[in-house]
């Protein structure tokens, strides 16, 4: 069955930059069905040639090696829509054009909504109100944007909004951290292999390190930014679904039920904090020069570092503590996944077994490039036992070519009906229950101290004396496979 895709929030910032970028590359790549068609919808009024020509520019900008005969193709695929996410009567026009650019023949129609996130809820009562949301013969999903609300209560509210319409199994809440190659493979790693999962547990492993370390600063967007803050920007989304990717159990089956299932329980089974914790748990920090950009308070207490603590109380992974770290303007633009294995048992080599060698390290490179790196001990050659960290890189560059843009993955998915890489509604509230006390509790006396850490490090001091007083040190490295 072929497809439309509406989007929502047309003329906005992710469609030029993300989604017409990834549809355009998914048509180059014959992964669309024959007549797809995509209708833009937004309140300025241009005509189909209008936006054409606009999305011409911007994919040109975005997408690399651009081929000027792919766009002319595609851009058949592209309508334009005038319409007012408010006005029942453009949602009656929304349903006539679907009609008329789909010829009347059942369609899969997936609704995008790329707007502002203040808009989701009045279109998403609009598409059940103009009777677009179900269909006899074809089927209907919807696919929303980050953020799923501001804390649990709104999110909720939102969840509820999509179920008075939708069916769960409809809704695709998108993460694009799932959408990213690397976190996919995270998954072929520990479950297509033997040898890594035996030792995947809190009997070889000593601690883990999420980092998402951005080189930018906020920008443009201090606006949004000062009011959310890096815990609900980042943590409660993409380092928890990194989090869950790297900590659950391995599913019955890949399908979207099974791997969500598994994902959940590992949400489920976070330690709450508690009184003290919340000072002991985690380090706050705010980049220099933070208060003076465009949007943002200049006595704001928003954090644009963080770095938490968190236990997750099961039979895996009891005493295991995983680092989530992340901050804006930091070194470089690097996330990575570490595995810390523990030390050996028993000193063998080295000044007559006093030399401590360095623990097993597994690091799973997400971004910018795609790779893993294992660090085991060597002996340097031509000396008594002496021994050396060396390490195995994997490239998936050299392997695979160029790596596909997440929103890539995810739309296609999303055309072909699979949610396995998207979040469910209970993921999103139980990811919120563990970041709301936490944000709370960091706007109270309570809150640890607020860093400031300067421009192109690693985040405040504080953030690493704190790992040393646990007796551990972050892995400030840039990116280790290039
Ligand atoms: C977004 C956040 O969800 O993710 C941004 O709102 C952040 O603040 C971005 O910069 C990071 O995504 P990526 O794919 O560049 O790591």
């Amino acid at each position: 069955m072929t497809h439309t895709m509406v989007i929502f929030g047309a003329s906005g910032d992710l469609t030029s930059r993300k989604l017409i970028p990834a549809l355009y590359r998914l048509f180059q790549r014959k992964r669309l069905a024959p007549d797809t068609r995509i209708l833009g919808v937004a309140r300025s009024q241009f005509s189909d040639d209008d936006w054409r020509k606009q999305l011409r520019e911007s994919t040109a900008k975005f997408v690399k090696g651009f081929d000027a005969q792919v766009w002319d193709d595609f851009s058949e695929y592209i309508h334009y829509l005038p319409g007012d996410i408010n006005s029942g009567e453009d949602f009656h026009k929304l349903a006539a054009r679907c009609s008329e650019i789909e010829q009347h023949k059942p369609t899969t129609r997936i609704y995008y909504l790329a707007t502002m996130p203040q808009l989701y809820e009045a279109a998403i009562a609009q598409l059940g109100a103009a009777g677009l949301a179900h269909d006899d013969q074809a089927a209907r999903r919807i696919v929303v944007e980050k953020p799923i609300g501001t804390d649990l209560k709104t999110a909720r509210q939102l969840n509820a909004c999509l179920a008075k319409v939708f069916t769960e199994d409809q809704v695709y809440r998108i993460d694009h951290y799932l959408g990213k190659e690397t976190v996919q493979n995270l998954l072929v790693l520990r479950f297509g292999n033997t040898i890594f999962e035996p030792l995947w547990n809190r009997n070889f492993i000593d601690h883990v390190q999420i980092t998402v370390a951005e080189e930018v600063p906020v920008g443009r967007r201090g606006d949004y930014y000062d009011g959310s803050g890096v815990l609900r920007d980042m943590f409660q989304n993409h380092l928890l679904q990194l989090m869950m990717v790297t900590a659950m159990e391995g599913p019955v089956r890949f399908n979207a039920q099974f791997v969500r299932d598994e994902k959940v329980k590992v949400l489920q089974a976070v330690r709450p904090l508690r009184g003290g914790d919340f000072a002991d748990c985690g380090i706050r920090g705010q980049y220099e020069g933070y208060l003076k950009e465009q949007g943002v308070n200049p006595e704001s207490q928003t954090e644009t570092f963080a770095a938490l603590k968190l236990y997750i109380d099961n039979w895996r992974w009891k005493g295991v503590p995983f680092y989530l770290r992340s901050g804006k303007a930091m070194s470089c633009r690097n996330t990575q996944i570490v595995i810390q294995f523990r030390e050996p048992p028993h000193l063998l080599f080295g000044e007559g077994g006093r030399t401590k060698p360095q623990a097993n390290r597994l690091v799973i490179q997400i971004q910018p490039a795609e790779g893993l790196q294992l660090y085991f001990q060597t002996k340097v050659p031509d000396e008594e036992m002496k021994l050396k960290l060396s390490q195995l890189d994997f490239r998936f560059a050299s392997d695979a070519g160029e790596m596909p843009d997440a929103y890539q993955r995810l739309l296609q998915d999303a055309l072909l009906g699979d949610a396995s890489l998207f979040a469910r509604s209970d993921e999103v509230e139980l990811a919120w229950k563990i970041i709301d006390p936490i944000i709370a509790a960091w706007r109270s006396p309570a809150a640890p101290p607020m860093n400031s850490y300067p421009v192109g490090g690693w985040g405040p001091e504080s953030s690493i004396a704190w790992m040393h007083q646990q007796g551990r040190d972050w892995f400030d490295v840039c990116p280790v496979i290039h």
